[in-house]
Order: structure tokens, then sequence, then C-alpha cells
């Protein structure tokens, strides 16, 4: 298919895996190239680390070719065009009317959550987030010697994660926490936090006076019914003095190696700690690449059409890996994936931890990420999977995994 005639209409899932799926191997890729740094053995189908196997839009890859062959990459200075482009996506999508001094920002979004840690706590002073999550967040915390609380979520019935709010409010007030990392959507349970699950929680936040990071790095990436809501939004702005907010166009439109994320601070004292303890540690002018890829991702209507078809791609992926899985193996727990394009999934009523790794590795020929990087023991018969790839490497794997795990 010839991209340039199909800039502005969306493509049904086999075009577009046709037009933009590519082959990662040997271009450095961690994902694809970097099996050695996790696994055993390196010929593994990869479906760990969370990037996508589709090339980006045609006119994000255009603004940064047109930017480079006129401009040297001189130092320069953050592009007006880029804020708005921040500010019209977030109220466009996302109906979250943000202030143009509301806005700074981090090479990326974890680098930004150690800034906070650095900028807003102490030493042994402790974090809390909801268990299962995504491991960096311990790291980054553990990394600067502060304690991680862990409130595990409770799972129901059909494989959904919901909070405990006694078990949540007893953890902050017993460990006197300071900072709440919150996952919308959660990575990896794929759960999109509603408008009313934010508003409990972040009460009990703020009963406690506990500072928010909103981690909404996945925020385009919604596949089921329930919208994401940002928590800058939540209850009209309730809680927005007392929330930062991060994010950025790595997960959406898979660019993570570009070094960019915003960082969103309604509150003028929170920006200022913030900003000051970056100056502390940090010295760089704007990234032009990032901002000009950012400018374009969220202008082009070619960049939302993609985006609407990436996510029909993943969706495909998920109802495929379901079906199938379910069928053959009726125990197996998927967690519904409203959000994400990560795949939980607890294969404890037929696998013993002990053997999840040998099963994926030397059985399947998988690399997933296994459960216990999201919270150790309890997780280690879960697996999660990154569905933004072919379906012809979904089938694969599903079929590897139903040819090895027995009922
Ligand atoms: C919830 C979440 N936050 C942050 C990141 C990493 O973002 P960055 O590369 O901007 O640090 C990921 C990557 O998987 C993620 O899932």
């Amino acid at each position: 298919m010839n991209l340039a005639e199909c800039k502005r209409f969306t493509m049904n899932t086999i075009e577009f895996t046709k037009t933009y799926y590519i082959d990662r191997r040997g271009s450095h890729s961690r994902k694809w190239d970097g099996e050695h740094l996790k696994f055993s053995r390196t010929d593994l189908l990869p479906l760990w680390v969370a990037d996508m196997d589709f090339m980006p839009p045609q006119c994000i890859q255009e603004a940064i070719c047109s930017y480079v062959k006129a401009n040297p990459l001189g130092y320069t200075m953050t592009n007006p065009d880029y804020i708005e482009a921040v500010m019209s996506w977030y109220k466009r999508r996302h109906n979250c009317s943000l202030k143009q001094e509301w806005l700074t920002s981090a090479p990326n979004v974890i680098t930004g959550i150690m800034w906070c840690i650095g900028a807003f706590t102490k030493t042994n002073d402790a974090i809390a987030v909801l268990s299962p999550v995504y491991g960096a967040f311990d790291t980054s915390a553990s990394d600067a010697q502060r304690q991680i609380i862990a409130v595990p979520m409770n799972r129901t019935e059909d494989n959904r994660y919901s909070v405990d709010y006694d078990a949540f409010e007893r953890a902050i007030s017993e460990h006197d926490v300071k900072l709440f990392i919150h996952c919308n959507p959660h990575n990896p349970v794929g759960h999109v936090w509603t408008e009313q699950e934010m508003d409990r929680l972040f009460r009990i936040c703020q009963r406690h006076h506990v500072l928010i990071i909103s981690d909404e790095i996945h925020q385009d990436l919604i596949t089921g019914p329930t919208a994401f809501t940002s928590a800058l939004t939540v209850s009209n702005g309730a809680y927005a003095d007392n929330i930062i907010a991060m994010s950025s166009l790595s997960k959406s439109f898979n660019m993570a190696s570009l070094h960019h994320a915003e960082v969103i601070i309604p509150n003028e004292q929170l920006r200022s700690q913030f900003n000051a303890y970056k100056a502390h540690v940090y010295h760089t002018d704007s990234d032009v690449i990032a901002e000009t890829a950012i400018t374009a991702a969220y202008t082009h209507p070619e960049a939302e059409a993609w985006l609407t078809d990436v996510l029909a791609v993943i969706r495909e992926n998920y109802e495929y890996l379901c079906r199938e899985l379910c069928t053959a193996l009726p125990q197996i727990r998927i967690s519904p994936m409203d959000g994400t394009y990560l795949a939980w999934i607890d294969f404890g009523a037929y696998v013993k931890a002990e053997n999840m790794h040998d099963l994926f590795e030397n059985k399947c020929r998988i690399a997933p990420s296994f459960g216990e990087w999201f919270g150790g023991k309890n997780y280690t018969t879960f697996v999660r999977l990154n569905l933004a790839t072919s379906l012809e490497n979904i089938r694969t794997a599903t079929h590897n995994i139903i040819k090895y795990v027995h009922p």
C-alpha cells in the first residue's frame, strides 16, 4: 500500500500490519536484540519490553526528517507550537484543560518520577503503590533509599483488579506515606481507573497529606469500554493542586527512545520545587527532535488515524489470545485489558511457579515479562505479554503456549 494514499483514512488491521510492521532484529532494539539481558537464550519471540513493532505514523517521520534537513541541531528554546500541540491534545482527546505554565518536562517519565522522589521526599520516607505494578516505580524508590509500600489490589472472579480502600488507608497511615505513585491505565493489569475510583483514592491521599504522582503514559492506549480520565480532572480538578501528572508520546506513537516527557504540575509551589530540583541535577535546553515529533503527532490527522488503527490491531490480538487460550486452558486467568497493550495472565492453575521460566524460555520459546518483575513472589505464576506486534507473532506465541501448557 502506498502510504501517501492512506494518510487520512483508517486501515483495516491486515493493511495496517502490512504497512507498518517492521522486523526489528539487528536494529539494537532492546526487545529484539537484548534478550541476553534478561533471559537464558536469545532465540525467543520477544513479548517483553513495552514498545511496539510498528513504524510510527509517516507524518512524524517526515516532520523529523524535514527539521533535520533544514536545521543544524544547535541549542534551541521550547517551541510554542509544541506547547500548543500538547494543550490541544489533552483538551481534544481527554477533555483536560491545561494551563501553559503548568507544563515542565523530564527526559522520560521514570526520570520525572525519580526527580519527584528526590524533590518531595527524604531518605527512608515511604512511597505507596498499588501492587502489582510496573517495576521501575519500586526501583526508583529503593535506589533512592526510600521504602516502597506495595498495597496489594484485590482480584475479582472475572480477573479484574480493584482497590482495597481500607488497606490502602491503613498502609498510608501506618507507614506515614509521603508519596503515592498512581498508574493509569495500570501496567501490568490493564485497568483503566474510573473517576469514582480515583476520587476515593485521592480523597484518602488528601486526608493524609500524601502527594500524588499520576503516571499517565498509557493514556491514549484505550481498547476497552472505560474512557481515560486524567487525575487532573477528577471531581472537576478538586485534587489538581496535589497532583503531578506525567505522560509522553513514547507509548502512544512508539517513540520511547526520544527522550522527553511532559510533567504537569498545576500547583505553583510544587512546580518551583520540582524545577529547582531539576536545575540541580540536569542541564539542558529543549529537545528539538522530541518537540518536533510531538507537535506532528498531536496535530496531524494522519497520526490520529494511525492511533485508531494500531488500537484495532492490539484489540484483535487480545481477542485472539483470549479466545484461543481460554478454549484450550479454561482455568487460565487473563485480566481484562481495557488499556495498555499488555496482557496480564495467570498460569497458576496449570504451572508451578518454579517451572515458569523453563516453560516460557525453553519450551514455548517466548520472552515474556515475568510476573515477579511487577511485585515479587505473589506473581510468580503470571506473565505480561506485549501485544503491540503482528497477529502472526501473537498466533505463534499462543500456539506455543497451548502446545506446552497441559490442562
Ligand atoms: C507505566 C509506565 N511508566 C513509565 C514507563 C517508562 O517510561 P519512560 O521510558 O518515559 O521512562 C513505562 C514503560 O513501560 C510504563 O509502562
